[in-house]
């Protein structure tokens, strides 16, 4: 039927208005009632989600018809999409729609910061309203369902996917997890500007050996429950709808048919109530894996386990129903599993509401200036000597050079599919709109990241011997992060660190922009400009974003989710490690990278190295500065079951207005299981004017204070607590109180 046709009768057909959310107990008498009609050929074809859809054929239609399908990822038109769900829900037997799931990560045509810069926000808040238009715009082109939030803690930004996780921290991830499920999930599914959201990688994706993608992970119980489970435990008391298991072995088995974590923990423990679905193909690559012999025991290992839906692949349509006969799976497994995914289609309305006609959605000044207003509070200032930036008045022209200075898509970031480089504004038009043309001159001096050709080199230089300063917009391209994307080596690709040194010759002031879906190693580069603003992939906005930060229209307030190493050789490095028995010595400290050994004592450091970051998770400067002063503590001591208040006050000693994260650390200094040296328990945004003071105060219960001891229980220990209220993981003002 033509789509015209269709619609016609679509309109006549499901013209009427929207229902009422259907109650919870309603919703399971009409699952029941439809589960009660399917035949095991149509359960499975619920438990199969396809990527096939690229464009609706006439193939696809048939299997639409014949139930083939519960689900659809990435795929088609949104013309397409409304005439498949059209011919789901008036031509199939039993009328199912269609779920239409896609990667709306960060950002559908409105695109926001990659998810790592979004966390160096530390502003929940706003991340949920970003995600929030997000949803608004997907939903209005028939997409129901996002797979994210992405929410495996990294630590190794070796790994491409450090891009697209919210950070090295649990708790500061299950505060982005629990904002981004709110924003994705509006008011609740029944909202049809909604979409369900999915956690995923579940779980220890970000431990892969090696920062190798879909590597191996070898993950101890404490390490597993203390770093990567919480954020998904987050986005679950938060509401999330579905949850995604992830491509890598978790102690040797593959968490895709892990019952460990997907019965015990997922189910039993955490009741979870959700739908779980597998990763793209991950079902059969458990064979790959050594541990199913083929498909068909891929697919019986990967249902029993607890995956519902089988995500691209087709062992669970291929396999299962001579598996559910012989036993081998139960009937039950298959009705559970086709309960969660009928509840999500009626929860989310998609069996009540009229089917929308074929719209599409593009981008809206409201949309834009959220996006301009994250992207500015992802950016964070590692480095500003004499206070450089932002720039004077006196700065009248300044040479913008480097890869990434009029790079859209790479601007973007990985994981785009629907954002367009035409809405993108770059740092280069920004500067051109703020400044005018005269003023800025434009000699990218390398074509893209990875350039190594001079030849772009002179022009580069004349550019900035002619201005009064020039700005450098360097980094990675998008494609350089993201999935697959693990690198060895965190410099600056290309020939960009000589495209540095050739314009420190010409002795005019330099400032570097970086662009990265990752933390990467510029210490030397560093040294030879004045400042070096940190934007990770900023997004559609960007470039306004930039423009305003670097000539003082905005402020950066923006603090490191995740540590940067000084190099590669130090990683893993977090911020929340755990003391040794022998901790480097202050003398030791300062060692510059690659210097010759210097054997001195025995004590855990490099030789050749500085044991230290480069620059600590929490860290950021601002155009203003924060002092922390009169650390208060309302009790020295607690009796197990109270709290106490830790206070400060925090001033703003500038001339800006300006925000600041003031967070809050403890350590447990002697514990059964030995505490990291810092843990993050609290932190908060606040925004003072030039002189102003704020008294900042934070509860801190002994359940705050709890760890998992050897027997795997949750308990706190009496005894002695160091608290810190600081700017950052590595310094602050500190007190001390005990737990009786
Ligand atoms: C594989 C990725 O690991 C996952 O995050 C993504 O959602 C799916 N592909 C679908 O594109």
């Amino acid at each position: 039927m033509a789509s015209s046709a269709w619609l016609l009768t679509g309109v006549f057909l499901f013209g009427c208005c929207l229902r009422a959310a259907p109650s919870s107990a309603e919703i399971d008498r009409r699952v029941d009632a439809l589960l009660a009609r399917m035949t095991l050929d149509e359960k499975l074809g619920q438990m199969s989600q396809s990527t096939s859809m690229n464009t609706l054929t006439d193939a696809i239609r048939q299997q639409i018809r014949d139930g083939r399908w519960g689900s659809f990822l990435n795929a088609g038109s949104p013309a397409d999409r409304a005439e498949a769900q059209h011919i789901a829900r008036t031509e199939s037997r039993l009328g199912i729609p269609l779920l239409f799931g896609r990667d709306v990560i960060h950002g559908y045509r409105t695109i926001f910061p990659i998810p790592l810069g979004q966390a160096a926000t530390w502003d929940p808040e706003l991340i949920e309203a970003a995600a929030r238009t997000a949803a608004q715009e997907a939903s209005r082109e028939a997409i129901r369902w996002t797979f994210a939030p992405m929410l495996d803690i990294a630590r190794d930004p070796r790994w491409g996917r450090i891009a697209e996780s919210p950070g090295e921290d649990p708790y500061l991830a299950s505060r982005l997890a629990a904002a981004l499920v709110r924003g994705f999930q509006g008011s609740g599914l029944s909202d049809p500007a909604s979409l369900a959201a999915c956690a995923k990688h579940f779980v220890a994706y970000g431990a892969v050996e090696a920062g190798r993608d879909y590597n191996s992970a070898w993950v101890p119980e404490i390490e597993l429950r203390e770093v990567y489970l919480p954020p998904f435990r987050a986005a679950i008391d938060a509401g999330v709808a579905t949850l995604m298991t992830s491509f890598n072995t978790v102690n040797g088995v593959p968490a895709t048919a892990d019952s460990f974590l997907l019965q015990h923990i997922l189910r039993d423990q955490w009741k979870f109530p959700g739908l779980v679905v597998s990763d793209y193909e991950a079902v059969p690559e458990m064979v790959t894996h050594g541990f199913a012999s083929d498909a068909a025991d891929a697919a019986r290992e990967a249902v029993n386990a607890g995956i519902e839906m089988e995500m691209v692949s087709t062992t669970f349509y291929d396999h299962l129903k001579p598996l559910v006969e012989s036993g081998a799976v139960s009937t039950k497994t298959i009705d559970d599993a086709v309960r969660h995914i009928l509840r999500l289609k009626f929860q989310l309305g998609l069996f009540d509401q009229t089917i929308p006609a074929p719209q599409t959605t593009s981008p809206t000044p409201e949309s834009l200036a959220l996006a301009e207003r994250v992207a500015t509070e992802s950016a964070v200032l590692l480095k500003n000597e004499d206070g450089f930036l932002p720039l004077a008045e006196s700065i009248h022209s300044v040479a913008v050079v480097g890869p990434l200075a009029d790079s859209p898509v790479d601007q973007m970031g990985t994981w785009v599919m629907d954002g367009r480089s035409a809405d993108v504004v770059t740092p280069l038009g920004a500067l051109r709109n703020l400044l005018g043309n005269q003023r800025v001159l434009y000699a990218p001096g390398l074509t893209n990241s990875r350039d190594t050709s001079h030849e772009g080199f002179a022009a580069a230089r004349t550019a900035a011997q002619q201005a009064d300063a020039a700005v450098l917009f360097l980094g990675e391209e998008e494609i350089l992060s993201g999935e697959a994307r693990s690198r060895a080596y965190l410099n600056l690709p290309g020939a960009q660190d000589a495209l540095v040194d050739e314009l420190a010759q010409t002795g005019k002031p330099l400032v570097a922009v970086i662009m990265a879906g990752r933390p990467l190693t510029f210490h030397d580069m560093a040294s030879k400009v004045k400042a070096v603003l940190y934007a990770f992939h900023p997004g559609t906005m960007g470039g306004p974003a930039i423009a305003n930060l670097l000539f003082g229209r905005a402020v950066p307030s923006g603090k490191l989710p995740v540590t940067f190493p000084r190099t590669v050789g130090q990683i893993p490095i977090y911020y929340a490690h755990l003391n040794t028995g022998r901790p480097a010595l202050p003398e030791e400290l300062g060692i510059p990278a690659g210097t010759p050994a210097r054997p001195t004592g025995y004590t855990s450091k490099y030789i050749d190295v500085d044991v230290t970051p480069e620059y600590p998770f929490g860290y950021g400067l601002s155009y203003s500065s924060f002092t922390y002063s009169g650390l208060r503590l309302s009790a020295n001591s607690i009796r197990m079951g109270g709290e106490l208040t830790v206070s400060a006050a925090v001033t703003n000693r500038g001339s800006r207005e300006a925000a600041e994260v003031v967070q809050l650390y403890i350590h447990d200094v002697t514990a059964s299981v030995a505490q990291p040296v810092r843990l993050l328990k609290n932190f908060r945004r606040i925004t003072l004017k030039p002189g102003e003071t704020q008294t900042v105060s934070f509860r801190l219960g002994t359940p705050d204070l709890a760890f998992l001891n050897q027997e795997m229980k949750r308990v706190t220990e009496p005894g002695r607590f160091e608290v810190w209220i600081a700017p950052d993981s590595q310094s602050g003002i500190k007190g001390e109180f005990t737990v009786k």
